[in-house]
């Protein structure tokens, strides 16, 4: 028999912010597997966990942690050992699961994935699934979009991310520094623990920023106006944020300023 796995997008722990799709999947599924990363994430493990609550009909789920394999130091190797790094770690990841899966799961069960945002975007829920698929687990995949947090910040700041006809960026702060360019058009940034573009200030004293943090929870915060002039404020709002919650998610549009 074959598995079913879903992999869901859940948003940002709202729970008026998932589809009804999103909602049937979550009532499907009996086993949701979670990675579990330490402490600091706990809080986020919760707030799966209350979403379920609040939007499932049943109590016959339950949720099995799995703890994430160690992950080496990323801001240490250059761009050829970060992606051996990762790579090296999903396997570790996908072995871990199919272990758990045949442990606790029955062959013809449904196990869920609870994706934060959208599963599109930075996740690697959809590669690890296959990876699992490609050890030997007899499973169907089926993927359930989200709202991403890329779309909330548009929503928040009541913007369109790119301008007319024109292209939208989407990149790392790990990237945003040597990718950089004003041809770009629009960059979105995400991932980014540094506030990298706090590096683009001096070269471009033009760029507007349009900055979320903890988008769709209750500390929710915006900012937006020239770099040069509010990034002292994001930079304070964000360590305000990490200060009061234990995490902060943030993300942000950057835009060259025009009359
Ligand atoms: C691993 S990626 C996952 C992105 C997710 N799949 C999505 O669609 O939003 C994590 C990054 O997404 C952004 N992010 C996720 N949730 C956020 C939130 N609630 N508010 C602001 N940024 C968020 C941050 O840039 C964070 O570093």
């Amino acid at each position: 028999m074959t598995l079913q796995a879903l992999v869901i997008g859940i948003g940002s722990g709202d729970p008026d912010h998932l589809t009804r799709e999103a909602v049937e999947a979550l009532n499907r599924v009996e086993v949701f597997l979670v990675a579990d990363k330490g402490a600091a994430k706990h809080d986020l493990v919760k707030l799966r966990e209350d979403l379920c609550r609040a939007l499932i009909t049943h109590d016959h789920y339950r949720f099995v942690e799995v703890p994430d394999p160690e992950r080496g130091p990323d801001r240490e190797r250059d761009a050829t050992e970060y992606q051996g790094g990762v790579a090296a770690w999903h396997e570790a990841r996908a072995r871990r699961y199919a272990e758990i899966i045949a442990a606790e799961v029955d062959d013809a069960g449904t196990i869920g994935f609870l994706v934060w945002g959208d599963p599109a975007f930075y996740d690697s829920t959809i590669r690890i699934v296959k990876s699992i698929r490609e050890l030997g687990v007899d499973l169907d995949l089926t993927v359930i979009p989200g709202i991403s947090s890329i779309q909330l910040l548009a929503a928040r700041h009541q913007i369109v991310l790119n301008r007319v006809g024109q292209p939208i960026h989407v990149t790392t702060g790990r990237r945003l520094l040597d990718e950089y360019s004003a041809a770009l058009g629009d960059v979105v940034v995400m991932l980014d623990g540094e506030l990298a573009c706090s590096g683009l200030v001096e070269q471009f004293d033009d760029l507007m920023i349009y900055w979320g943090a903890q988008l769709g929870l209750d500390d929710e915060v915006l900012i937006s106006g020239r770099l040069g002039e509010v990034i002292e404020k994001i930079r304070v709002s964000r360590a305000a944020v990490r200060e009061s919650r234990g995490w902060v998610m943030d993300t942000y549009l950057l835009r060259q300023y025009r009359e």
